[in-house]
């Protein structure tokens, strides 16, 4: 499907004000994106689990102006204005605007709240540009009633994905398939999208993630993925994206636990490693970090309990298992881990449906 598709043709009514409430969650990547070329577009396919508790909730209020040209917008973050939010917002805007013709058209008021804690390193971009597209898809769906379910959900995908790359895959639930790949029929680097087969010891499966380090990122995503132009070990890590999606499709079909944490580990390793030996080289893992994942293969081994970890491009560290060993894991994580958290921060979150609209 080419990026033409989504852009619209007449729109079949009007209308001149109103407002719509939803909320986007964050998601973790197992097979991570790291890498990017042209408009957004991602260097290797990436599958990721939505989230349910880290969410990003966004009141979008709309009233019909003259269109002079401009995008009209006022920012409101938990209620109080935030002015430096708009170079991003513009932005996003400018990018989308080929698509949803009507932008000009109205002022807006975007209203944005985060269910985690301000500066807690966790990355309200994929939430917060999710939220925002599913609200502006809800305009559209008033100009375009006739609109189904699955071209509201992937436009919401293509637009959010233009704001921030891995938002593409906050829209839809559970687990979430981005990239094109040769061994996923219809998938596409344009938008994410559900993927619906795995096996139910991934139902309810937990994510608890350890407050390491709440700072400001070192580095940004976008210049982290700058530097895998001209890496020396781009190409190998792009295959391999490509063949370790199609085995963690085949652990997440087959509920085959070993070879999921097998896969989630050494993708979050592979990611930091990319870090590490790019130029400039970086590194955002912290001594706590190594302290808890050698924590979590010491339990590991001696309980048999199969958790795992991932990272994001960050300190923290997620602790990945299944539902029904969560009061041990959770017991182990009070005894052992939260020593090594920030103000022994930690927030408790599991797989969750994607965006919801709220009225
Ligand atoms: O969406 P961005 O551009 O902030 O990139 C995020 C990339 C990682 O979170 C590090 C990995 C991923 O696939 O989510």
């Amino acid at each position: 499907m080419p990026d033409k598709a989504f852009i619209p043709s007449a729109y079949t009514t009007t209308i001149k004000k109103g407002s719509f409430e939803w909320s986007a969650p964050s998601n973790i990547a197992l097979v991570k994106y790291w890498g990017k070329k042209g408009k957004q577009l991602p260097a290797n396919p990436s599958i990721s689990l939505t989230l349910n508790n880290c969410k990003t909730i966004t009141k979008l209020a709309f009233e019909k102006k003259e269109n002079d040209g401009n995008f009209s917008f006022d920012l409101l973050f938990e209620g109080q204005p935030k002015e430096s939010f708009r170079p991003k917002i513009e932005k996003f805007f400018e990018r989308v605007e080929e698509y949803l013709p009507f932008l000009k058209d109205y002022h807006f008021t975007i209203d944005t709240q985060n269910t985690f804690p301000h500066s807690s390193g966790i990355a309200s971009s994929a939430s917060g540009m999710a939220a925002l597209a599913v609200n502006l898809m809800s305009l559209e769906k008033e100009l375009n009633p006739a609109m189904t379910e699955d071209e509201f959900n992937r436009k919401a995908s293509f637009l959010a994905r233009l704001g921030s790359g891995s938002a593409c895959r906050s829209i839809e639930g559970n687990v979430v398939i981005w990239g094109s790949h040769d061994e996923t029929p219809h998938s596409s680097n344009l938008y994410g999208f559900s993927f619906e087969g795995f096996h139910e010891v991934f139902k309810n499966y937990q994510d608890t993630i350890l407050l390491v380090d709440k700072g400001e990122k070192q580095v940004s995503s976008t210049i982290g993925h700058d530097l895998m132009h001209g890496h020396p070990f781009a190409h190998q890590r792009f295959e391999q994206a490509h063949d370790n999606l199609s085995k963690m499709k085949e652990a997440l079909a087959k509920g085959d636990l070993d070879a999921f944490i097998k896969i989630t580990e050494s993708e979050a390793l592979t990611l930091h490693a990319m870090m590490m030996t790019s130029m400039p080289y970086f590194i955002l893992m912290k001594p706590n970090t190594l302290e808890i994942i050698n924590r979590i293969w010491k339990f590991r081994a001696e309980t048999a309990i199969p958790v795992c970890f991932t990272l994001d491009a960050g300190a923290n560290v997620h602790v990945l298992y299944p539902e029904n060993v969560s009061s041990k894991v959770l017991e182990f994580i009070k005894n052992e881990l939260v020593g090594y958290c920030q103000n022994s921060q930690y927030i408790c979150d599991e797989i969750g449906t994607g965006a919801v609209r709220i009225n």
